[in-house]
């Protein structure tokens, strides 16, 4: 196979709301404590937008500062890619909307949900189009407005999340660095576990939905815990395997954010030593599609990640789905 060309991330960004709700917070509105949550989860606070801010005005930030750490135009982007469970509107894209914002004007431009592995399918998609040689410039953005849809009486999944947009630019490799191998799976009989069961076609806005709060997140905690503590393992080795590297090899671990307890089982089954996984979930909770773009960006400026390593990003979500992404940087 190998005259094909390598798809590289050369530019990283993040955009994170300044306000932040810590545990303390919210046992002020629900029947909860900072002990349970922490101990649970491993999340000490998270941030929320203001009134008015959107899942497209993270983006678009998030976006700018990959471009400018990449050293593209907005003229140069061919493609925008934004995974997201949280759009402006149900159409037209999130992407579109940013694309307007960042004057991306040549570009093609597209939403993508998978729930919160969404970054790395849009990293997946968009690898095919860099090494097919089809795109040159392509922008994947996870971004997330999760404080929009969390039922915030709800104490099983108002504690979870948080809001953020991280985003890479993707490019030709001029070298044997870049994206070694991308693994995605999906599971479609488990779609119940993990919904925001109205808005779409099959249950339209009506007064009953919204006092139904059928707008807000649908959680089956237990459920997806065991779900994603197999997956997140299982997606970690099936990547270094498509990729014929062993988990040895691993320098850097970048996990979806959702829970300490399924990302210390990931570290686990990989063997891994707490100082090559890069943890975030602390300060920001799960930001789904966001999450795992943050953390790379976190990593990349706490000088974490260097050349020649070999970084492996995995994630699960709704769909259920999974995946990861094995880099050589
Ligand atoms: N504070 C205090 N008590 C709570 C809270 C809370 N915030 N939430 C639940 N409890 C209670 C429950 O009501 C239950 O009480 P009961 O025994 O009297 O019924 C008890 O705590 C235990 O509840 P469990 O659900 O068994 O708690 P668990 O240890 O499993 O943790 C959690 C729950 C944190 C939700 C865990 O199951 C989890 O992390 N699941 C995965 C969630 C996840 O990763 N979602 C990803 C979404 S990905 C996407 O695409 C959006």
């Amino acid at each position: 196979m190998e005259n094909k060309c390598r798809a590289k991330i050369t530019g990283i960004g993040m955009y994170l709301p300044e306000k932040v709700i810590t545990n303390k917070h919210l046992e002020a509105s629900v029947d909860t404590s900072d002990e349970w949550i922490r101990s649970r989860t491993g999340i000490e606070e998270r941030r929320v937008v203001e009134e008015g801010v959107t899942c497209s005005d993270l983006g678009a930030r998030a976006a700018l500062m990959a471009m400018e750490h990449a050293m593209v135009t907005s003229q140069d982007i061919d493609l925008i890619i934004v995974a997201t469970l949280t759009p402006d509107m149900v159409w037209p894209s999130t992407a579109c909307l940013i694309q307007e914002k960042i004057g991306a004007n040549n570009a093609a431009a597209y939403d993508l949900s998978a729930g919160c592995t969404g970054f790395i399918y849009a990293l997946a998609t968009a690898t095919q189009f860099v090494e097919t040689g089809f795109y040159k410039n392509v922008l994947v953005i996870g971004a997330e407005v999760m404080s929009k849809i969390v039922n915030w009486e709800d104490r099983n999944t108002c504690i979870l999340f948080g809001d953020g947009a991280g985003a890479v630019v993707l490019q030709p490799s001029q070298d044997s660095t870049g994206i070694l191998a991308n693994y995605l799976g999906s599971d479609g009989r488990g779609a119940h576990l993990l919904k925001q069961p109205a808005g779409g076609s099959s249950l339209p806005p009506t007064y009953q939905t919204i006092d139904d709060k059928l707008h807000t997140i649908y959680m089956n905690g237990n459920e997806v815990f065991k779900f994603a503590v197999r997956v997140m393992g299982e997606a970690s080795l099936k990547v270094l395997e498509i990729a014929g590297v062993d988990k040895e090899e691993v320098d850097l671990l970048i996990p979806h954010q959702a829970n300490m307890r399924i990302v210390e089982s990931a570290i686990k089954r990989l063997n891994l030593s707490p100082e090559k996984v890069v943890v975030n979930l602390n300060k920001y909770g799960n930001m789904s599609s966001a999450s795992i773009p943050v953390a790379l960006y976190e990593a990349y400026m706490n000088q974490k990640i260097c050349e020649g390593q070999k970084i492996l990003l995995v994630g699960f979500g709704a769909g259920l789905t999974w995946g990861a992404t094995l880099i050589q940087w």
